[in-house]
């Protein structure tokens, strides 16, 4: 911990609707070690940002080019007093200043079972359809380590679940999400 509090302050990444970073909100809404302290997105119209405001959570919106600009990136990091860094849905890749800043802070979920079906332009709906047209029995999340590349960190966690032979990438991204949100904070929570 770096900030004077005595909670773990967590800033989420997120570019999309945010069920991930909703249920982590309601998770940690009452918890003595960690705090969802910020979202930030790198899309303006991001669903995840409505919610973050409506339940009185910090949000920001970061556009493209301050991605790149050190001081701008880490002075709103400073400013809430960031401890660690969650993804969840971020699409984009995390600038190598931001990595170096946070060593083995900074962790994201990938809806598979990586090495498999990981890399640039691997996410959401893309996974499923590709863990579908390879006739996969198993798919799940991986949990793992943020580093420079997409989805090569140390993996943390992995659970896993079949893919039946009627499941579309549509029924698999449900099972691939409920099984999100029943492990994603748990395994946050426990590197505390
Ligand atoms: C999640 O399924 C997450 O695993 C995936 O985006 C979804 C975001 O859902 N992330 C990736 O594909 C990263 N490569 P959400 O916006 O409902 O939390």
């Amino acid at each position: 911990m770096t900030n004077n509090s005595n909670k773990v302050n967590i800033a989420m990444l997120a570019s999309g609707t945010g069920s991930n970073v909703l249920n982590f909100i309601n998770y940690f809404r009452i918890h003595s070690r960690i705090k969802i302290a910020l979202v930030i997105s790198n899309k303006p119209d991001a669903q995840v940002l409505k919610k973050a405001e409506m339940l009185n959570v910090p949000s920001v919106y970061i556009e493209k080019a301050k991605w790149n600009d050190p001081k701008y990136l880490l002075d709103i990091f400073k400013k809430h007093n960031i401890d660690f860094i969650v993804l969840a849905g971020f699409l984009s890749l995390v600038p190598a200043f931001l990595i170096q800043e946070y060593p083995n802070k900074i962790v994201n979920i990938h809806p598979a079972l990586l090495p498999k079906f990981g890399g640039k332009g691997m996410y959401g709906m893309n996974v499923h359809k590709a863990v579908i047209d390879s006739k996969e029995d198993k798919s799940g999340i991986s949990i793992h380590y943020v580093n420079e590349e997409y989805d090569k960190g140390r993996i943390i966690f992995q659970a896993s679940l079949f893919v039946s032979a009627n499941d579309t990438p549509e029924t698999l991204a449900k099972k691939v999400q409920k099984l999100e949100h029943e492990h994603y904070p748990r395994v946050i929570e426990g590197l505390f």
